[in-house]
């Protein structure tokens, strides 16, 4: 795919729509003249226009229309109505990248009629500050070089992996809403930091950047969580009372348990 001749459409400028925006005009995946973005928010829609430079349109079939490239960036709820609203406008020459959760690409086909060819990502929020975790699905109709072409849009936005459809559940219960777990155990540990006498401003510092250093040290070294863990364990230390604890309390069952409810929820949620 030709990204310098494509166009691409954002329908939805919201939380997402925004850091999608940010992130493809950082990495310089696309110029702002190849941008649009739709929204329901005339305000909405002159706050991305002054902020990022890029076109806007509130009309969501003239975006598809318009667009050789589309990221379905609105709720799941409002979903059906939009892409119902575009059908007309579409054929099987543009690409729809879905990030909306728990909507299967048999669905988007579905609703638009085989009028266009499917891919679904699944990001998180840490899109906002270009660190998502995302996983990307081909979908009815999509090509190799259309599933190239979404993996470099989500690239400039943190890390991608590519998964079949029937695992997108376990990536929502997992990434999608993985950051959720990492901010209770955040806040855990920063009261933690109160009670043994720290400021709650200085346990906080500490917390934030203790579980930001350890990701760092898993992604830029590959050495495995386990290994990285005993090498911080020394025998009779004070990790290792700890680590007891969290152990005796089933801290490992309880975290399977709650990415397990989590994609079971993503699976009821998808009927
Ligand atoms: N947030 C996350 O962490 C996350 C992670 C993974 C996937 N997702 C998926 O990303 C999608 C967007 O989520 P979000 O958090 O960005 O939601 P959001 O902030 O509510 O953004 C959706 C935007 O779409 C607008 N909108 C509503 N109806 C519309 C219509 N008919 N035409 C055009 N725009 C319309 C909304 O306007 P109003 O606010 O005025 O309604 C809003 O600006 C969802 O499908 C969600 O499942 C989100």
């Amino acid at each position: 795919m030709d990204f310098k001749k494509a166009k691409l459409g954002i329908l939805g400028g919201g939380a997402m729509g925004e850091a999608i925006i940010r992130g493809i005009l950082k990495a310089r995946v696309f110029s702002p003249q190849q941008l649009t973005v739709s929204d329901i928010s005339a305000e909405k829609l002159k706050g991305l226009k002054a902020t990022h430079k890029i076109k806007t349109c509130s009309d969501n079939k003239k975006l598809v229309s318009d667009s050789s490239i589309i990221i379905i960036a609105v709720k799941p709820q409002v979903l059906p109505a939009v892409i119902k609203e575009c059908t007309a406008a579409s054929d099987k020459t543009r690409l729809f990248i879905s990030i909306a959760a728990g909507v299967r690409t048999d669905t988007l086909c579905e609703l638009l009629s085989g009028r266009g060819r499917i891919i679904r990502a699944m990001p998180n929020t840490a899109a906002r500050v270009l660190e998502s975790a995302t996983a990307l699905c081909s979908g009815p109709g999509a090509t190799d070089a259309d599933l190239n072409a979404a993996q470099k849009i989500f690239n400039a936005l943190g890390k991608t992996v590519l998964v079949d459809e029937k695992l997108m559940d376990a990536v929502t219960g997992l990434s999608g809403s993985g950051p959720a777990y990492v901010f209770l155990f955040l806040e855990a540990l920063i009261d933690a930091g109160v009670k043994v006498g720290l400021t709650r401003a200085v346990a906080s510092a500490l917390a934030s950047q203790t579980i930001f250093g350890a990701a760092k040290l898993v992604t830029e070294t590959l050495e495995s969580a386990t290994k990285l863990k005993e090498q911080v364990t020394s025998p009779g230390g004070t990790t290792i009372s700890g680590l007891h604890v969290l152990e005796k309390g089933g801290f490992k069952g309880l975290v399977m348990d709650a990415v397990e409810a989590a994609t079971q929820r993503s699976k009821e949620l998808g009927k």
